[in-house]
């Protein structure tokens, strides 16, 4: 699965936009968790690592970032310039944000609990997990 990107619905009028995002509707799984990034720097990239067992929703509700989705035998940069767009990341997938502009705030909504023991922090281990998957 590699086409990641989800475009929200934007409910626009004079006042400005609002994108509403619920539970088993405009993403597929129930949010457990909700964390945001902020105050990050340009040079210095974030991420690398996968989940065993993680569905994420990435949204980059101010500025802009770029967000590489590695699944192993390819990989692909999203950018993420608007707030109604979201990166759906589910599956063994290695992930690096980066490129953060605009005093970038990157929102992910996430299915489970923090879990340090879910993280797949090595690269190598991350190609040999995905080498014994059955399906991605
Ligand atoms: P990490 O997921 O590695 O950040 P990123 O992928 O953005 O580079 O998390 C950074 C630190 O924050 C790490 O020590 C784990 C901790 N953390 C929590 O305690 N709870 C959370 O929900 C998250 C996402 C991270």
């Amino acid at each position: 699965m590699d086409n990641c990107l989800v475009e929200l619905k934007d409910i626009s009028d004079e006042r400005g936009s609002l994108v509403v995002i619920e539970n088993l509707k405009e993403i597929p799984f129930e949010v457990k968790r909700i964390y945001y990034l902020y105050d990050l720097k340009n040079d210095k990239a974030r991420g690398f690592h996968a989940h065993k067992n993680l569905k994420q929703l990435f949204i980059c509700v101010h500025g802009s970032c770029k967000v590489l989705l590695d699944f192993g035998d390819n990989k692909h940069v999203y950018h993420l310039t608007s707030p109604n767009q979201a990166i759906l990341c589910e599956g063994l997938v290695w992930r690096e944000m980066f490129d953060f502009n605009d005093n970038c705030v990157f929102l992910v909504l996430a299915d489970k609990y923090f879990d340090e023991e879910d993280y797949i922090r090595n690269y190598d281990e991350f190609l040999e997990l995905k080498k014994g998957e059955v399906y991605d």
